[in-house]
């Protein structure tokens, strides 16, 4: 008999960030599920009258929790045109979800050299896979700091948000350079403190280096971009500028990009 290629697995808890649009949902972990901050899961979707129905519909989701955690946390947007979201958002505790049994993706924290800082960018959901990294402790202890850039278009959509300010109090003393910088930026709502821009925009007109306190230097810095596939473009081209490149066969380089559609 051949075996099969996902399980199927239960719905244990629904979180609605910002009702019809964010929400984030538990997923019992699978047997042998072993993976990489960053990698993502391809999550499957049978038919919603039938229960008893093979899933149909497929979508890549980056895991939200750690490695070494469970059970499996994915954060999602909710595409009212969509083929997937839409069915997703509508689960309940105790509904099937389908999990491939194969993890994909390359961006994760060890294509890099270890020290330095590590900048992980991002746009809407794309936080999810830096959020997998920030709960792996090895992402921690490779690095001499974190920036993680976080682009929105409004406040309510800044997810997560009591875990990353913990993350900056725990991991920041007195002491500076601060070893976890949290930047979140809506762009259609103001928000004290942060210019209201699009992370491009920020890396262009070098507001970001001045926030963070960090000059973008490729010497020091590795960098992450991950999301919408206009700002991973656009944003690969200006730190191509400043000396940025993803790696080639036998050189980690310094930048690792990852689109999400
Ligand atoms: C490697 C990878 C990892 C991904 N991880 C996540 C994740 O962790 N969370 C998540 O919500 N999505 C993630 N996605 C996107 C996800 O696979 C689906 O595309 C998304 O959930 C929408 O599915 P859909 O069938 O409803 O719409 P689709 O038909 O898949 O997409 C329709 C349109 O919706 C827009 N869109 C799709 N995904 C997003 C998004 N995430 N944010 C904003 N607009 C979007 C695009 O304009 C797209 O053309 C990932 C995609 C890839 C390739
Ligand atoms: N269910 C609902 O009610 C509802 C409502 C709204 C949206 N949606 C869905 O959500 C999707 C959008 O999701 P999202 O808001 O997370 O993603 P998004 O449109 O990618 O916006 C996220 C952030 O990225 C910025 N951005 C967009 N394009 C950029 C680029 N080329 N360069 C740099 N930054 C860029 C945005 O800035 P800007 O603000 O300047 O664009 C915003 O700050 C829509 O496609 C729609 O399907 C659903």
């Amino acid at each position: 008999m051949t075996e099969q290629k996902y399980t199927r697995q239960e719905v244990l808890q629904v979180q609605e960030w910002v009702p019809g649009k964010l929400l984030s949902i538990k997923v019992s972990r699978p047997d042998n599920f072993n993976f990489k901050g960053g990698q993502f899961a391809r999550l499957g979707l049978a038919p919603s009258n039938d229960p008893n129905a093979e899933p149909t519909v497929w979508r890549a989701y980056s895991m939200v929790n750690g490695p070494n955690q469970s059970p499996l946390e994915f954060y999602s947007i909710v595409v009212p045109e969509g083929e997937f979201s839409p069915q997703l958002a509508k689960l309940k505790p105790g509904d099937p979800l389908y999990i491939d049994n194969t993890v994909f993706g390359f961006l994760t924290v060890d294509r890099f050299e270890t020290g330095g800082t590590l900048w992980l960018i991002a746009t809407g959901t794309g936080l999810s896979a830096y959020l997998s990294m920030l709960n792996d402790p090895t992402t921690w202890e490779a690095f001499d700091q974190i920036i993680l850039v976080h682009g929105v278009r409004t406040k309510e959509e800044l997810a997560y948000q009591d875990e990353l300010r913990q993350w900056e109090e725990k991991s920041n003393t007195a002491s500076l350079p601060a070893r976890f910088v949290y930047l979140a930026i809506p762009t259609r709502e103001s928000l004290p403190g942060v210019p209201q821009e699009r992370i491009t925009t920020l890396i262009e007109n070098g507001e970001l280096e001045r926030l963070t306190q960090c000059p973008l230097s490729p010497d020091s810095n590795k960098i992450m971009l991950c999301g919408n596939p206009e700002m991973v473009t656009d944003a690969r081209a200006l730190l191509k500028k400043k000396g940025f490149a993803v790696g080639r066969r036998g050189n980690s380089g310094n930048l690792a990009v990852e689109n999400y559609w």
